[in-house]
């Protein structure tokens, strides 16, 4: 049967460890130099109705170090544009591809997609979650901290797609989240309720970033105004103030503290130049992390090991 990448509420700690090390195994084997084409034949589509630079590059030279071929479908020019069911598409696309990736807005629209298409779906984003970047992220802390077992992030800002994907991370992970949020920029409601109910005590959930990140391994943040809400952007600067990473905050954090953002960020706002270019941001190996994780991804569901 085949299997999608939804959410990581829909795995296994096992079934996500098995990325994780296959990943590992990848990484090593890239930089290595060995050629492993387990995907030859096989093609990605690769559905955008938002932006990307790090999702759509990790990608597309992943299916092609692999030995497969992606192509970019941006629904702008495709007939899910123009009124296509999602049904339809889904059906269509499942008798050409092997597998689908998509970033959108709506988290039922690929939810949808998957319940209709024969071939796998993977989340690139939506609204409300990233699973693919906080797999990644958690392989990112294996190789900085050796491993990600009983480590704390302190997530900083807005309770957005990536703070909800990092609740459901501790749902499957044994991990802590700290979270710091203004009000009214909580996570999801549902998805802290079954994170709370899931993973209990490990879950924090707070307004004071200095209190947040007083215990943290890992000092974590995201953008303050995500794509879709651009019209809120100047309100968000405002109620955001304070929560920015920046070195009075480091201060207050332990001293081996790994600064992390999925990126892109906004220097100046909820993080500054010197945090982000400082000796604790791991952010380019985070970025770059997001191939060999990927890579993992779309080889298990693709081809199954
Ligand atoms: N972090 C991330 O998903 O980046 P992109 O929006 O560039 O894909
Ligand atoms: N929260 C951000 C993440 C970008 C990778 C957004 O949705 O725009």
């Amino acid at each position: 049967m085949k299997k999608d990448l939804i959410r990581l509420t829909d795995f296994e700690r096992e079934e996500l460890d098995l990325f994780l090390f296959r990943a590992r195994e990848l990484k090593r084997w890239q930089k290595e130099g060995v050629v492993y084409k387990p995907l030859a034949g096989k093609t990605l589509g690769m559905i955008f109705e938002k932006s990307s630079t790090r999702t759509r590059l990790s990608f597309e030279v992943g299916m092609y170090q692999l030995g497969g071929t992606a192509i970019f479908l941006s629904t702008r020019d495709t007939q899910l544009g123009r009124g296509e069911t999602v049904a339809d598409t889904a059906r269509i696309m499942s008798r050409y591809l092997d597998g689908v990736m998509i970033r959108t807005f709506s988290q039922k629209m690929v939810e949808e997609f998957a319940s209709y298409a024969s071939i796998p779906v993977i989340n690139g984003l939506t609204d409300l979650l990233h699973p693919c970047q906080i797999l990644s992220d958690i392989f990112t802390i294996m190789e900085k901290k050796g491993s990600y077992e009983g480590m704390t992030v302190a997530y900083i800002g807005d309770g957005n797609n990536v703070a909800n994907s990092w609740l459901e991370a501790a749902c499957v992970f044994p991990i802590r989240i700290s979270l710091a949020c203004p009000e009214g920029y909580e996570p999801d409601p549902d998805i802290m309720r079954e994170a709370i109910a899931r993973a209990g005590d490990r879950i924090t959930i707070g307004s004071d970033p200095a209190k947040a990140v007083s215990q943290a391994d890992v000092i974590y943040t995201d953008v303050w105004t995500s794509m879709g809400q651009e019209g809120e952007a100047d309100i968000r600067r405002e109620r955001f103030q304070g929560y920015q990473i920046n070195e009075r905050l480091l201060s207050v954090a332990p001293s081996d503290v790994i600064v992390m953002h999925c990126l892109p960020a906004h220097r100046g706002e909820e993080i500054t130049q010197e945090v982000i270019e400082g000796p604790h941001s791991v952010v380019f190996d985070q970025a770059e992390n997001r191939l060999h994780v990927q890579k993992a991804i779309l080889e298990i569901l693709m081809k199954g090991v």
